[in-house]
């Protein structure tokens, strides 16, 4: 991906995140072309040197990865808008909006290409994205390119296309569970003695290391409880007392909520 160009048709909030996270990772600002119908609003890029335009087709020929960041209702209106802009054997189309398929891409961009759909979060900006990947009609190598290029902002993986819609939800929308869990979080720690913004540090480092405890060593979180649970403890007594008010209930049923709205729209 090193000399590859890439248009961000869309650079809205999640596009302005995975930008950002191209160029703090080192990609060439130059080789990043960004679109908006209100450009005014990408003046940070566009000061870093990257290629800001209204302009779609024009950001599509001159890129050989074509991201489209927009929002589900535009893309087929935006691909049937740059369609004579794509080349087959050139371009290479990475779709990040929830729920279109890669059949629908296929149909509305009228052109036989690579295509990908791709499922980030909002940690791209700290380039601690996870994205999940499907793609129908690329090569192993054209799967390395992409694969590498969302690995700048992040960790990412590969899924059958028929879970793409349950990777949103883990995925995209997990960002704000966890964050919910944060803001409870805190709320306690202020209850029980720290001020807002002490009690927001230790969360976060606290939520940091728990994670890189059981990405790191690999193991169950259970087995990590275990670990701090002594009998008869305090951290027990209110872990148990979390599961009689509906914890561990109320994130799954929240998690199914959300799938079966997804399944619905
Ligand atoms: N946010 C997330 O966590 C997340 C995660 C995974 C996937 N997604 C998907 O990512 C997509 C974008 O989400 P978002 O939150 O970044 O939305 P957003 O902030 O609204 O960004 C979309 C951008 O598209 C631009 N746009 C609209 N029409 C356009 C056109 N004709 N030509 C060029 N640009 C156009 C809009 O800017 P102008 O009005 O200035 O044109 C807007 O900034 C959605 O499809 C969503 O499903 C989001």
């Amino acid at each position: 991906m090193k000399d590859s160009k890439i248009a961000i048709i869309g650079c809205g909030n999640l596009g302005l995140t995975i930008a950002r996270g191209l160029i703090d990772d080192g990609f060439e600002a130059k080789n990043l072309i960004a679109t908006r119908r209100n450009t005014g609003l990408l003046k940070d890029l566009a000061a870093k040197g990257v290629v800001v335009t209204s302009n779609n087709n024009e950001a599509v020929k001159s890129a050989d990865v074509v991201v489209l960041a927009v929002k589900p209702y535009n893309v087929e209106p935006i691909l049937k808008e740059i369609s004579g802009s794509l080349e087959s054997g050139k371009h290479i189309l990475v779709c990040l909006a929830t729920g279109i398929t890669l059949t629908d891409l296929a149909t509305w961009s009228g052109k036989e290409l690579p295509i990908f759909r791709a499922m980030p979060n909002t940690a791209a900006d700290v380039n601690e994205s996870m994205t999940l990947i499907c793609d129908s009609g690329a090569s192993v190598s054209q799967r390395n390119a992409i694969t590498q290029l969302f690995d700048k902002i992040g960790t990412t993986l590969y899924i059958d296309e028929s879970l793409m819609e349950a990777a949103t939800i883990l995925g995209a929308c997990g960002i704000a569970y966890v964050l919910r869990f944060m803001r409870a979080m805190i709320q306690g720690g202020i209850e029980v003695g720290f001020d807002a913004k002490t009690a927001t540090a230790i969360v976060s480092q606290t939520m940091k290391g728990a994670s890189e405890l059981i990405i790191q060593n690999g193991t169950h979180p259970e087995s990590e409880i275990d670990k701090v649970t002594t009998p008869k403890g305090c951290t027990i007594t209110g872990l148990n007392e979390m599961e009689h008010a509906g914890f561990s209930s109320a994130l799954i049923k929240g998690i199914v909520a959300s799938y079966k709205k997804i399944e619905k729209q």
